[in-house]
């Protein structure tokens, strides 16, 4: 399986099985189905509330012997509501009790966003938030640093992070994430921020790569355009033996970045990771550059507030 490099030498296996949207009751299946198919990368985090499942899995295939902990790749991200330098490695134990595991490969901040601590589900009110002067991004990250220290995460980075933001970062600290984990699919290129990430060595990791079509209809905007039903992505399938999944996956994996295809079904999972069978070419990937239009599935408006504590999430 092709890998991602990471600054410190590090191999991210490029294809990894997402599990944000994976209902309770399927995702234990799935993660044991993935990695008994040679999925050797599953992403997981506090806020998709299914981490004790998942954990199942990795216990129960990791006590076969078959497959070691060693040879998985596993990141986990750190919610909102623990942006507190003291919050950050309880949260931090929290998930990795739920997924039973010693330590994780990756850990990301997973948004540039800070909730009050004891808030509940998602906000509903400006008062629900913190600000970036209460916690700084700075704050998180050194505690993300200590929890590296300690040997509970051997890689830290970041998620849903702008160049602005990153540049802010940066500017901060000498431990620069390793990796930033954002929405990349053929509908959002995001050519800028891969060039600013290759030449800072960050690796990229690309969210919603088949266009997270299983979001609730809130998170949805109307009218939104399909990328499995997109017909430039058809026709390269159809000339290069493959599905419109298989197509989209490889098109991150070709461009440099890892990819978390969600599936809890055990035939589309094994599909997602024999897209490493098939070759894009140039004329493809020409293609594919029309579909460019910076349209986001995951439209951060949902963490902006009216007060100006958070506004233009993404800095665009
Ligand atoms: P399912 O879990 O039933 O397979 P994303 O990774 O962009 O968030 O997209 C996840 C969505 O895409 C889910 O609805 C998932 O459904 C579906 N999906 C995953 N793999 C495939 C595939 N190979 N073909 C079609 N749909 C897929």
């Amino acid at each position: 399986m092709k890998k991602i490099q990471l600054r410190s030498g590090a191999e991210v296996p490029a294809i990894g099985l997402g599990t944000w949207k994976s209902a309770p009751g399927k995702v234990k299946d799935a993660v044991e189905i993935a990695l008994k198919a040679g999925y050797q990368h599953i992403d997981c985090a506090a806020v998709y509330q299914n981490e004790k499942e998942v954990g199942e899995a990795f216990a129960n295939t990791f006590n076969e012997d078959t497959i070691k902990r060693e040879d998985v790749w596993v990141t986990s991200k750190l919610w909102n509501t623990a942006h507190k330098k003291e919050d950050v490695i309880p949260a931090l134990k929290q998930t990795l009790s739920d997924l039973q595991l010693d330590y994780l490969d990756l850990y990301l901040m997973h948004w540039p966003v800070a909730f009050k601590p004891d808030l509940k589900g998602f906000p509903e009110s400006d008062d629900d938030f913190l600000s970036l002067e209460e916690v700084p991004i700075i704050e998180t990250w050194e505690a993300m640093l200590e929890a590296k220290k300690q040997g509970l995460v051997k890689h830290v980075g970041v998620s849903n992070f702008s160049i602005k933001k990153l540049k802010d970062l940066m500017s901060k600290t000498d431990d620069v994430p390793e990796m930033n984990q954002v929405e990349l699919h053929p509908y959002l290129h995001q050519n800028e921020l891969l060039e600013f990430c290759k030449n800072n060595q960050i690796a990229l990791t690309a969210y919603s790569p088949l266009g997270s079509s299983d979001r609730t209809k809130e998170m949805k905007a109307e009218n939104e355009p399909s990328l499995l039903d997109n017909d430039v992505v058809k026709k390269i399938a159809e000339k290069r033996d493959a599905t419109v999944a298989q197509v989209l996956i490889k098109w991150s994996v070709e461009r440099g970045t890892a990819v978390i295809p969600k599936s809890t079904n055990p035939g589309r999972i094994k599909e997602n990771l024999a897209s490493e069978k098939i070759a894009l070419t140039q004329e493809d990937h020409e293609a594919l550059k029309t579909l460019d239009k910076h349209f986001r599935y995951v439209n951060g408006k949902f963490f902006e507030t009216s007060d100006g504590k958070y506004s233009n999430i993404y800095d665009e």
